[in-house]
Parts: C-alpha cells; sequence; structure tokens
C-alpha cells in the first residue's frame, strides 16, 4: 500500500490501539509477538507508515512448520520418499489488518507477500506448501478464495509452494 511498508517487528513499534476485529489476533500482536520472536517461535512481520514507523495497521506470522505424511492428501503421499515420515511445510500463522483498512486490499496484498517470503526462503530450506489455519469460516473462505485447500482430517487449509513459485517465476 503506497506510503507504508512491511518490517520485521520491534519493540518501538505502536500497537496498542491495533484492533483487528478478532481480540485473539489483537492481543498477540500487543502481548506475545515479540516474546515469540525473541524465542524464534515465528517470525512477525508488521504493516507501518514509511515515515512514522507506526501505527502498526496490518501484520503476519511466519514459521517453521511440518505435517505428520498421515496427513496430506494421498497423491502428494504417493509422491514423497516414505522416509519421510513428516513432510516440511511454512506455517503463515496469523494474518490481521486493522479494521480501519479493511476492504482497501491491504489484506491480499500481504497475504502475496507472505507467500513470496515463504516461496523465496524455500529454495533455500524446504518447504513443500503453505499451510494456514483459519480463526472462523471468513477466515478460511477468505483462503480458499486464493486457492487453498483443506488438508484431510484437520481444519487447516494449504497451498503447494509448487503452485506458490508458478504466481513469481515468469
Ligand atoms: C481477513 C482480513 C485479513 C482481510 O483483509 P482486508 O484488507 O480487509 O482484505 P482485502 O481488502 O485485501 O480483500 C481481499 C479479498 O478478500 C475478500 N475478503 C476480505 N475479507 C474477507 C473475509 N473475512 N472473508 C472472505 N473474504 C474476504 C475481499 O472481498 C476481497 O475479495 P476481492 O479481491 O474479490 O474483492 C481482515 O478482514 C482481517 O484482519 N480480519 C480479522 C482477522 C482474520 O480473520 N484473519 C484471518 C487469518 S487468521
Amino acid at each position: 500500500m503506497v506510503g507504508f511498508k512491511t518490517v520485521l517487528l520491534h519493540s518501538s513499534h505502536f500497537r496498542t490501539d491495533f484492533k483487528c476485529g478478532k481480540s485473539v489476533l489483537d492481543d498477540y500482536l500487543k502481548f506475545q509477538a515479540s516474546q515469540d520472536m525473541k524465542k524464534r517461535l515465528s517470525a512477525c512481520f508488521v504493516c507501518v507508515n514509511e515515515e512514522l514507523n507506526e501505527p502498526v495497521i496490518a501484520y503476519y506470522t511466519l514459521s517453521n512448520s511440518s505435517i505428520s505424511r498421515d496427513f496430506i492428501p494421498l497423491e502428494w503421499q504417493r509422491k514423497f520418499p516414505k522416509s519421510y515420515k513428516t513432510i516440511p511445510t511454512t506455517l503463515l500463522g496469523r494474518l490481521a489488518v486493522d479494521v480501519t483498512f479493511h476492504g482497501k486490499g491491504l489484506g491480499r496484498e500481504l497475504l502475496v507477500e507472505a507467500l513470496y517470503r515463504s516461496y523465496l526462503a524455500s529454495n533455500e530450506i524446504g518447504s513443500v506448501a503453505v499451510v494456514v489455519d483459519p480463526i472462523d469460516d471468513n477466515a478460511q473462505q477468505f483462503y480458499v478464495s486464493y486457492g487453498f485447500q483443506k488438508l484431510p482430517d484437520s481444519g487447516k487449509l494449504f497451498l503447494a509452494m509448487k503452485t506458490i513459485a508458478q504466481l513469481f517465476v515468469s
């Protein structure tokens, strides 16, 4: 979005007023995201004004992750060597936009950016898909509209890294 940039969360970022409509996601940004980053559990990227460097108007988190081979679609199971009991993936754990910016295309922009970061990382650290764990039916709808598919026996959705690569490699 013009006038805004996405950077890694820093203690100086103002986020007290952040409200996305889901309090659990607001609280995560305010009270837990910095701790998770220190522990290297997840990387939190925040969208802030380019010059002021605040306030946070949107964020997303990325982590390394894995899925048991029993929980991936059958056609995938056949493709991967049996020695892989778990399949490496990238978790897009959270994505949230402040309500004052809803419906302006920022959610889509950040989703594409998160997919691009995940794709670049997968060139150096293996990952066969981006996985999301939608907070509710609305969030699920949002991801499904971008091609995410359900993982069997779980509420999670995935988008294959091969498909993501096609978006960015000409
Ligand atoms: C879901 C969310 C990130 C979308 O952000 P946004 O900036 O409002 O979305 P955009 O303006 O980029 O919309 C992109 C597209 O998604 C659709 N969309 C937006 N929110 C949606 C929702 N909740 N359900 C289904 N579709 C949705 C839009 O209609 C738009 O479609 P179009 O391209 O065909 O017009 C935002 O509403 C939000 O922060 N919600 C609360 C937190 C949440 O549910 N996060 C989900 C991941 S856990």
